[in-house]
């Protein structure tokens, strides 16, 4: 089994402020530090970190060494990234003094995506593999009816959620759904996180769903019982990437044969140790790190 990560891969322009920017309103930044990042990239980090071998495919703009050496140090396989003329993606991420982010994203080089370069990854893949997606690069709903038709597992977080999701994507041919509280809601009409994960579950009977929330923690439901996750309680400094690191060792968890609920606990120290670092790429842990992560010691 390959794992493939078709994602997004961005400059994280992270400024510290004390509260995030408000309409009409002019806020010094503390600090600006410039990190990997990109949901596409930390998901791929994360499942490296986990222990997965995981091959990245996106595209990089000129100024893109940065991400392939990241992805390369955490030991995802490069060779599929392609190079294009331009910008890479970025982002200007504000985290406040709690650990909020707010984040405009400038796609660049992540929207240069084409047919024949999806074709001619794909082509390496089969119904023995994974593919991992999320809604920050161009051609989604092509590769999607692509890997299905190849008979690839389709694992898809569904973020940002937009038009694209809404109105090209056959959500039915997607294997494993990760989603947020706002996601959730949009996909099902459900506002409770219960409710949103029975709705979905009966939209897509096949559909292995889990639904993360934040503080509130996670759920997972695949057919039977849903099963509910605690979010570990840390001192938060940033939680730009925790939903990354989640999914990241989620899936890795899956090729390794966890049961969803020794995954979901996992996925759950993981995250709850990324948020008490800085960037989204490299506040990441390795897997000694969540091995080793004691809840009741914090
Ligand atoms: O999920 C966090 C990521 O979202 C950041 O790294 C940023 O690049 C945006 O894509």
């Amino acid at each position: 089994m390959k794992v493939l990560n078709f994602g997004s891969l961005n400059i994280d322009y992270v400024y510290r402020v004390q509260h995030i920017v408000r309409q009409g309103e002019t806020e010094p930044a503390g600090e600006l530090q410039l990190y990997c990042g990109g949901k596409g990239l930390n998901q791929s980090i994360a499942m490296a970190k986990a222990g997965v071998t995981v091959y990245h495919a996106g595209c990089v703009g000129e100024d893109g060494q940065i991400l392939i050496d990241a992805l390369r140090d955490a030991g995802v396989k490069t060779q599929y990234i392609r190079r294009v003329p331009g910008p890479s993606g970025h982002t200007i991420i504000q985290v406040d003094d709690e650990g909020n982010n707010a984040i405009m994203l400038f796609g660049g080089a992540n929207q240069k995506i084409t047919e024949e370069y999806v074709d001619a990854v794909l082509n390496d893949f089969d119904d023995e593999d994974i593919i991992v997606l999320q809604n920050e690069i161009s051609c989604l709903a092509y590769i999607i009816e692509k890997a299905a038709d190849r008979g690839i597992h389709i694992v898809l977080n569904p973020s940002p959620y937009d038009k694209v999701i809404e109105e090209q994507i056959d959500v039915n041919l997607v294997s494993t759904l990760f989603m947020n509280e706002v996601e959730g809601e949009q996909i099902s009409g459900d506002s409770d996180p219960l409710n949103m994960t029975q709705t979905t579950q009966m939209m897509y009977p096949d559909m292995e769903i889990i639904l993360t929330m934040g503080k509130a923690g996670s759920y997972y439901r695949n057919g039977a019982d849903p099963i509910w996750q605690k979010a570990y309680r840390v001192e938060a400094v940033d939680t730009t990437g925790a939903g990354d690191t989640f999914t990241g060792y989620f899936v890795a968890g899956i090729c390794q044969g966890l049961s969803a609920k020794e995954n979901l606990k996992r996925a759950a120290k993981a995250s709850a140790l990324a948020v008490t670092r800085y960037g989204a790429g490299p506040s990441i842990p390795a897997l000694a790190e969540v091995e080793a992560f004691d809840p009741a010691a914090v």
